[in-house]
Order: structure tokens, then sequence, then C-alpha cells
């Protein structure tokens, strides 16, 4: 893998963070907007709702890097070494970790890049892509437009892997990667975890990482349709179930005010996808605001397509979205059909909701 850190004088091409997104239009009917009234609603009452935060909480998820180790092996090694076991999961090389007496964090199979600490709805992306669609490129071009602390981004590595052992890309091709994170201690920590996981990635991909306001990406010449795959992992709200005080930092405005964001960020993905591309727009939040609403904002303004997610395994995700409270009140039910939100009263798992566009 070639690793290249762009810095400001790099490219005359390349914008520095700059331009803050204006909110001053925008001036939302927020008040008395209770959360945790709204989510005890959602999830029955307040109890089940604290009794699935301790639940979800607890669990730990790892994913291995089947390019470099053997399920066998990953599992022997936590076992031997960590007396921890593991459970398969329904999504290829992902672990529950069921029983662990250590911090996993600092361990062997996870400094060594033979696998990764990843949540589990959070590798769910990377797999709602038809990978078969770009059988015939020589080379491909992905863009990770917010990407620390690099989850998605060194997951890639395998999961091209494995796409390559399918038959769905070429042996040979040529897999050519800009990571975009704006934040500069972010930024550092997403070069160590993709140095961390080096070996992971083959000879034929080069990777460029580059420091700056996602919102600016199409003002750079060369970007514009340049990408076969553009990952939105959307900069979100997150949720109740990531973060113990959730409710007391978060409100209604915050909401509304990302759900902008997340709207402008669509368009600049727009702009940056190439013809036959496609974008994969995914949020930890379970805000309808910055999911399913920018999902029908992206179809009726932007003019993008929602795809059908061809997974076998993408099917045990596809809830009746009649039985989902929180979407009740949305009319245009059809055109949220093919997003998959990982609702977590079902799954027991972290939030998570994926779609997937094309042009
Ligand atoms: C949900 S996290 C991304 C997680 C990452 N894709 C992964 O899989 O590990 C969103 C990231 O976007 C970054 N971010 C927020 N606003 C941004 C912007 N305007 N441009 C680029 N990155 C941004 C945040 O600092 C954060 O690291």
């Amino acid at each position: 893998m070639n690793k290249r850190i762009l810095d400001k004088n790099d490219e005359n091409n390349y914008y520095r963070a700059s331009k803050k997104f204006k909110t001053s239009k925008f001036k939302p009917n927020v008040s008395k907007f209770n959360f945790l009234e709204h989510y005890s609603k959602h999830f029955k009452d307040s109890n089940n709702l604290l009794k699935l935060q301790k639940e979800v909480m607890r669990k730990k998820f790892v994913r291995l890097n089947s390019s470099i180790i053997k399920e066998e092996h990953l599992t022997q090694l936590f076992k031997k070494s960590y007396r921890t076991s593991l459970k398969k999961t329904n999504i290829s090389n992902c672990y529950e970790i069921e029983k662990s007496h250590f911090s996993l964090s600092g361990s062997f199979p996870i400094l060594s890049g033979v696998s990764y600490l990843q949540d589990y709805p959070s590798q769910i992306p990377l797999y709602s892509i038809d990978y078969s669609k770009f059988s015939t490129n020589s080379t491909l071009k992905i863009i990770d437009m917010c990407s620390s602390p690099g989850s998605k981004l060194t997951q890639l590595s395998n999961v091209i892997f494995e796409q390559i052992v399918q038959g769905n890309l070429k042996k040979e091709i040529k897999i050519e990667i800009i990571s975009n994170e704006i934040s500069k201690e972010r930024f550092l920590k997403l070069v160590n975890n993709v140095q961390k996981q080096f070996s992971t990635f083959n000879k034929n991909t080069t990777i460029e990482f580059i420091q700056l306001d996602a919102l600016n990406l199409h003002k750079i010449k060369h970007f514009k349709e340049n990408f076969d795959i553009v990952l939105l992992d959307a900069p979100c709200s997150g949720n109740f179930l990531q973060e113990r005080n959730w409710f007391n930092k978060r409100d209604k405005k915050g909401v509304l005010r990302n759900s902008q964001i997340q709207k402008q960020l669509l368009e600049v993905a727009k702009e940056i996808c190439s013809k036959n591309g496609v974008i994969v727009y995914s949020t930890c939040s379970m805000e309808i605001e910055e999911n399913e609403e920018n999902v029908i904002y992206a179809q009726k303004n932007l003019k993008l397509v929602t795809t059908k997610i061809e997974n076998n395994f993408m099917k045990s995700f596809a809830y009746p979205i009649q039985s989902i409270e929180i979407l009740k009140n949305i009319e245009n039910k059809k055109l949220i059909q093919h997003s998959i939100r990982i609702h977590s009263p079902y799954s027991k798992t972290q939030a998570f909701f994926v779609n997937v566009f094309k042009k």
C-alpha cells in the first residue's frame, strides 16, 4: 500500500477547511422537545429504554481480517492468550466478544492488525455495495468523505480482498482511495489506525489522506464525477445507546442542524460521484431528520436514486416499516423502501442507518 499525506501546499487545488456552514436562516421550532419522553414512547417505557441501553452498551464486537488470518486461528488466539470467546454473527468476519477478562484494545490481535474492534452495525455499509457493478474496472476510485477513526476504511481492505476472491472484482484491480477528515486530532487517530492495519491493504492500493471540510470537496477540479464509490458516513447526533449522558447533551436544534449539514454533504457526494458510481450514506443517529428525511430529500431535490441492497444477509434487517413506531408518520414510505434501519429494540445492538444511492 502506498500512503501519502497531503499537506496544505501540496496542490493548489486543495481547499483548507474554511467555509463555515450558514445556519442563520434556519430557525427550527424546537421548544420543549423532550428526547427522553419521545424515546420512552417509542421504546414502550423508560424501564425498557434503560434496560436496552445496558444490554447494548455491554456488547462488543470484533472484525477479523480474513486476508491475513483464518477464522479458527483468530478464535484460538483470543481463547488461549486472552481467555476470550468469540461468537460468529450473520455479518461476514464479524464476531461478538462473548466473554472477556481483559480490555482488548491493547491486545496483540488488535495491535497487530489481524482484527479490529468495530461495532456490529458499523460493519454493514460496506456490504451494502454491489461490487460486481465494477467487475470490468481496472481501477476503483473510492472516497471516504468523513473517515476518522477509520473503521470502514480499514474494513474496506478486507472487503475488497473478499470481492476479488468471489470474482466480483478483477484480481489485478488498482484501488485508489482518498480518505478525508476535518478534525486535526481525529485525523492523527485515523492515520495511526490505518498504519496499524497496514498489512491488510494489498500492494495495488494507494491511500491519500486529506484534512478538509467535506463540504468543499466538490471544489477540487479532478474530484468532479470522479469516484466509483463515495462513502458518506456522516457526522450525526449519535444516540443514547452509545453515550450514557446523551439525553443531557443533545437537543432538537442540534439534530436539525446536523440534518441540514448532511443534506449539503449529500449534495457534495452527488457532485463527486461518477456517472456509474454509488453513494453509501450512513449514520448512527436514530433521528428521522438525519436518516429517512434526508433520503427523501436526496430523491426529491438532488434527483438521486435509491438502490435495492441485494445481499442475502441484508434480508434479516428488512423490518416491516409499519412496525417501527418512529416511522409511522412518514408519508411517502415508498421512497424509503430500500433504506436499512438497524432498530435497536429488534437487533439488540447499536442503532444504524444505511442507504445506497446512484445518480
Ligand atoms: C461518523 S464519524 C466517521 C466514522 C468513520 N467513517 C469510521 O467508520 O470510522 C464522522 C466523522 O466526520 C468528521 N467530520 C465532521 N464534519 C466534517 C466535515 N465537514 N468534513 C469532514 N469531516 C467531518 C468527524 O470529525 C468524524 O470523525
